[in-house]
């Protein structure tokens, strides 16, 4: 291939500072190193995460290539790489599996201590980027990067799936399906009958309902202040919706009158510490688990009555439904492919890259559950 070994030059987005729009430059894409791979994008989805980077709620370095939700086709290997192969399909990794640190070799638990999140370096593992800008040093974010035409991943960053899998949609397992679907199903286990309480009904709130209904419970209460998410979130599985700007009560009261006592399962997935809170105050005061998967921003506390801590409850924060990333994802994908999740309801708009910004505008209207941008 002639690109191999070469600088290419491609199409990505920038966020030059905080807060700022995106923009599309012509950036130079170095070869990969060793235990690296050289990735050529084909879909990336815009996660709400994405957003918290370029507003700086995810505190990464600038200036940056944003992304993390993406499938790719391998256009070169660095020395040393085994795992993938020019030419395989691949999704990234926002959280790596390294398969050395605690974290990896604990059964529990997936934060591979090789991730690039919290905090971010925004460098690939050797301490380089390998992106540039009109002679600027370009950083990377979270080591994936997708939203250009052509990324460089660690090894531990990006896996092989199923050649059949189709590519302009199946970037939403390498973040949306595990992280909502897979806290229902595979963090929380919701149980058949049990009642649930999803806060959020973008992406990832769309896709932890999709593994409540999956998993048989029987009341799914849905809450966001956009109503606009109710139509589909109703569609997915959710029995009750609640805007809290309407209620005339805490959410959580709300929520505890409606099931007499409190959820069996709470999610938050949106990412405010009030929002946290109200999760856990609607979960039953004996049995019920408050699963937290938004990230808020970084000096963000939230404080619990302590009194509500003794009596039995669970809170647990939950990072990419806590699947081991290389190890399960192609198994999500082969899942899909053999029609036991259905990934399809939650994307609701397809865009070409260069339309990003029409993409993000979207998204920031409330109109979007995911966006996929296609290379
Ligand atoms: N109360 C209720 N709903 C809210 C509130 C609020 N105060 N603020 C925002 N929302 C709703 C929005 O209307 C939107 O429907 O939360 C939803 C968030 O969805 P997206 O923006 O699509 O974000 P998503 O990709 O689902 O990510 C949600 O999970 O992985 C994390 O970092 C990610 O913190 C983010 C969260
Ligand atoms: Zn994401």
């Amino acid at each position: 291939m002639d690109t191999l070994g070469k600088t290419i030059t491609c199409l990505a987005a920038i966020a030059w500072k905080t807060n700022s729009s995106l923009s599309l430059e012509e950036v130079q894409v170095e070869p990969p190193k060793a235990g690296e791979g050289r990735i050529k994008m084909i879909s990336t989805g815009i996660c709400g995460s994405d957003d918290h980077a370029i507003k700086g709620i995810i505190p990464l370095k600038y200036p940056f290539i944003p992304g993390h939700e993406g499938a790719g086709i391998v256009e070169s290997i660095g020395e040393g790489v085994s795992s993938v192969k020019p030419g395989d399909k691949v999704l990234t990794l926002i959280v790596p599996q390294c398969r050395e640190c605690s974290a990896c070799l604990n059964p529990k638990g997936n934060f591979c201590e090789k991730q690039d999140i919290l905090p971010s370096s925004g460098l690939m593992l050797d301490g380089t980027s390998r992106f540039t800008c009109k002679g600027e040093k370009i950083y990377h974010s979270f080591r994936t990067s997708t939203f250009s035409e052509y990324t460089v991943v660690p090894e531990i960053s990006v896996v092989k799936i199923d050649a059949a899998a189709p590519m302009d949609k199946i970037c939403v397992i390498s973040c949306e399906v595990p992280t909502g679907y897979g806290a229902a199903v595979h963090s929380a286990k919701v149980t058949p009958g049990s009642t649930c309480v999803v806060f959020g009904l973008g992406g990832i709130g769309s896709a932890i309902v999709m593994g409540c209904k999956a998993f048989g419970a029987s009341r799914i209460i849905g809450v966001d202040i956009n109503e606009e998410k109710f139509p589909r979130a109703r569609a997915l599985g959710v029995t009750d919706c609640l805007n809290p700007s309407n209620l005339k009560k805490p959410v959580q009261e709300a929520v505890k009158e409606m099931t007499g006592i409190g959820v069996d399962f709470a999610f938050e997935a949106i990412g405010l510490a009030e929002t946290m809170v109200a999760a856990w105050d609607s979960c039953h005061v004996s049995h019920g688990v408050c699963i937290i998967i938004g990230v808020s921003p970084p000096n963000s506390k939230f404080s619990l009555s302590a009194q509500t801590v003794s009596t039995g409850r669970t809170l647990k924060g939950v990072c990419l439904g806590d699947y081991k990333t290389k190890d399960c994802f192609p198994q999500l994908v082969t899942a899909y492919l053999q029609n036991k999740i259905n990934i399809d309801p939650l994307i609701t708009h397809q865009l070409p890259f260069d339309q990003l910004h029409k993409a993000f505008e979207l998204y920031h209207a409330g109109k979007t559950i995911r966006c996929v941008l296609l290379f």
